[in-house]
């Protein structure tokens, strides 16, 4: 069965109460437990993981290779920050979706910039918390 890591990034354990407006009331936990729904409808074995800090992010993302065949990547502000995650991503050599729920590039001027883009099969941003079942009918595409 095909096996895919989706994993979130910094203060995105906050989402449902984090600027909403933003963001959506839509909680991480309400996230994750629909992506493992969609996975099961697929049949696909879908895992998620969350974390604040950077280097437990690439250790993440080091541990996936072998075990998943993509990872969906939410990286939140590590996204405009990490020539870390960016190596890490060129250094396992497995498909990343690069994932936001907002759309970045009508915001900020920094979050225009993203680290994660250039080693990413491609970007998804802009749809809210339906985006993580866009990005994982995207990357299942891909594997096709
Ligand atoms: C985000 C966008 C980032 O710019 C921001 O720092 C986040 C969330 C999103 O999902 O829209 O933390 O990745």
């Amino acid at each position: 069965m095909t096996s895919l890591l989706i994993l979130n990034g910094p203060n995105l354990n906050l989402l449902g109460t984090r600027q909403p407006q933003v963001y959506g009331s839509t909680t991480l936990a309400d996230i994750e437990a629909d992506c493992v729904a969609y996975g099961t409808e697929l049949g696909v074995n879908i895992t998620c993981t969350q974390s604040n800090h950077e280097g437990e992010l690439v250790d993440t993302i080091h541990a996936a290779k072998g075990t998943f065949a993509g990872v969906i990547l939410n990286a939140g502000a590590y996204t405009h920050t990490s020539i870390a995650l960016m190596d890490a991503i060129s250094s396992v050599e497995l498909p990343v979706i690069e994932l936001h729920l907002s759309n970045i590039h009508a915001r900020e001027e920094f979050r225009h910039k993203s680290y994660i883009a250039p080693v990413s099969i491609g970007q998804i941003c802009g749809f809210g918390a339906a985006g993580y079942r866009l990005s994982i009918d995207a990357m299942l595409g891909h594997l096709r």
